[in-house]
């Protein structure tokens, strides 16, 4: 499974305000890339913090991309806390609501996945979605989960659009949260493959060190 990660942070690294309310980072030259990024993937993940945050929609703008193809949506969500009016349940395109083996429930228009005692089990579910046909997954967030997917070297490219914004706060999410680490061998290291003015922006393209 090839897994790519991708946000927008802002100048001072962070990806969204400190009431972790979504906010414009990113601008049209890469808002294209991003959606031709998911149309070029088989699925398009993230976690149930972003759906009840921003309530995505997690398909791709015919305006990008001529023939949009849709990707498979997906949601971490141990304990299904999905909202039944989110946008991913719509019935726009395929979706998997990923719980744990201990969650009984069921989503309108979405396929349901048990995987994990607590915290979904990223390195079970990978297999079990390539069974489903899934070889290409985009991870679009947020933070909790982008750590997950980097912490265990799931990863294999990142991508960083940075805005030329500041949102500044102490609490505000960065691109990778959750627990981090405490020492400076258990960094995970990234390789720079490019570094590019993207409009207003800059898009770093990293590759995962395993
Ligand atoms: N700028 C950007 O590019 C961008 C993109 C997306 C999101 N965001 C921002 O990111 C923020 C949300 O990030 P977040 O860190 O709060 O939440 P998140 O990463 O969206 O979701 C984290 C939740 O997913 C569930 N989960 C299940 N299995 C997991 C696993 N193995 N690893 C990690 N999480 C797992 C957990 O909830 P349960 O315990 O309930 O399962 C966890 O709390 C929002 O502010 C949003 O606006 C920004």
């Amino acid at each position: 499974m090839k897994v790519i990660v991708n946000c927008a942070m802002s100048a001072d690294g962070k990806i969204a305000l400190k009431t972790r309310k979504q906010t414009r980072i990113s601008n049209e030259e890469d808002k294209k890339r991003v959606h031709k990024l998911r149309n070029s993937c088989d699925a398009i993940l993230v976690g149930v913090e972003t759906v009840i945050a921003d309530d995505p929609k997690l398909t791709v703008n015919g305006k990008y991309v001529r023939n949009p193809r849709n990707p498979v949506r997906i949601v971490l969500d141990s304990y299904g806390r999905t909202p039944k009016n989110a946008l991913v349940l719509d019935g726009s395109s395929r979706t998997i609501i990923v719980t744990n083996s201990g969650c009984k429930k069921n989503f309108p228009n979405a396929e349901t996945v048990r995987c994990g005692r607590k915290d979904v089990d990223l390195k079970k579910l990978i297999p079990i979605l390539e069974k489903r046909g899934i070889s290409s997954l985009l991870v679009e967030g947020g933070s909790r989960v982008i750590w997950s997917f980097l912490e265990s070297r799931l990863a294999d490219e990142v991508f960083i659009f940075v805005g030329s914004v500041v949102i500044g706060g102490d609490k505000a999410p960065t691109p990778a949260g959750g627990e981090g680490v405490d020492s400076e061998k258990a960094m995970v290291a990234l390789r720079l493959r490019s570094a590019k003015v993207l409009g207003s922006g800059v898009l770093l393209r990293y590759e995962v060190v395993k």
